[in-house]
C-alpha cells in the first residue's frame, strides 16, 4: 500500500509540474513527495497507537520538508504539494486524489469549532499559493481555490473561489469545461443563481437572528413588569 500511495504520488508530480523530468529525480527531489513518504510513515504509527511517535516523525518531516502534516490527517494517494514550505494540515482533514497543494497552504480549523474542525478536499482541487481554507466544511471536487483566498464556509463542485473571505466567481462543469476551455464566462448562470440562493439564506438567517432578538426583549420586558 505504501509504495503503491508513493506510485501514485510521484504520477501526481509528473502530471502536474510541467517542470517535472522524471519519476526518479522527483523521488530524489521534490519535498511534497517526501513529506508524503513520512506522513504516511506516522499514520502508520498513529494508527497502531504510538501517538508519540507518530508526532515525532511528523515533526522530523516538517524539519526537512517545511510542511506540516498530522498524522491522524487523511491523505489519499496521487496528491501533490508543490514547493511545500509553509503548509500545514491540520488533525480532522482529508485530501482526495488528484488535488493539487501549492506553498503556504492551511488547511486548518478557526478556533471555534471542536471534532471535526478541518476541512475535507474532494479529487481534483487546485488550492493555490497561501490559501487558506479553515472550518470543517467540504471543498468540492474539481474547485479551485484562488492564492491567498481564506476560506470559510463551503465550496461548490467545480467552482473558483478568490479573495478573504473567498467568494465564488465562477462555476465550471465538466461538460463547460470540454466545450468551453478556460472561457471565464462558463457556468455564469450557476454562479448568479448560487449568489441569489446565498443571499437568501442570509436574509433568513438574519430574519431568524430579528426574530430571536424580539422575543429575548419581549421577555426582559414582561419580567420588569
Ligand atoms: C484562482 C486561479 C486558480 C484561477 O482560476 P480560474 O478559474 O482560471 O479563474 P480566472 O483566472 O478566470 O479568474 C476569475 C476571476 O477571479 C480573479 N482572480 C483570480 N485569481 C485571483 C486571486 N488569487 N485573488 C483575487 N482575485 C483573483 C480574476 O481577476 C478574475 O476576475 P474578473 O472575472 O473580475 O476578471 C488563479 O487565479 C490563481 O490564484 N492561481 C494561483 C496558482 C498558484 O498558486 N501558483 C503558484 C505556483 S508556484
Amino acid at each position: 500500500m505504501w509504495f503503491k500511495n508513493l506510485r501514485a504520488d510521484i504520477k501526481a508530480a509528473k502530471n502536474n509540474d510541467p517542470a517535472a523530468r522524471n519519476g526518479f529525480e522527483i523521488l530524489l527531489t521534490y519535498s511534497g513527495v517526501h513529506a508524503l513518504m513520512w506522513y504516511r510513515l506516522a499514520r502508520f504509527f498513529h494508527r497502531i497507537k504510538l501517538k508519540l511517535i507518530a508526532r515525532m516523525i511528523s515533526q522530523f518531516a516538517r524539519f526537512l520538508t517545511g510542511i506540516e502534516i498530522h498524522p491522524a490527517a487523511k491523505i489519499e494517494g496521487g496528491v501533490f504539494i508543490d514547493h511545500g514550505s509553509g503548509v500545514v494540515i491540520g488533525e480532522t482533514a482529508e485530501v482526495h486524489k488528484g488535488t493539487v497543494i501549492y506553498q503556504g497552504v492551511t488547511l486548518g480549523g478557526t478556533g471555534k469549532e471542536r471534532g471535526k474542525r478541518h476541512p475535507t478536499i474532494m479529487e481534483n482541487v487546485t488550492l493555490s499559493a497561501g490559501a487558506k481554507v479553515l472550518g470543517g466544511f467540504t471543498v468540492g471536487k474539481g474547485a479551485k481555490i484562488g492564492a491567498g483566498a481564506v476560506v470559510l464556509k463551503e465550496v461548490p463542485p467545480y467552482a473558483t473561489v478568490v479573495g478573504i473571505p473567498a467568494r465564488i466567481v465562477r462555476i465550471r462543469t465538466p461538460e463547460n469545461e470540454a466545450e468551453h476551455g478556460h472561457d471565464p464566462h462558463a457556468g455564469i448562470i450557476a454562479v448568479a443563481a448560487l449568489n441569489a440562493e446565498i443571499n437568501a439564506e442570509e436574509a433568513a438567517r438574519k430574519e431568524e437572528e430579528a426574530k430571536a432578538a424580539a422575543q429575548i426583549a419581549e421577555a426582559e420586558r414582561s419580567k420588569k413588569k
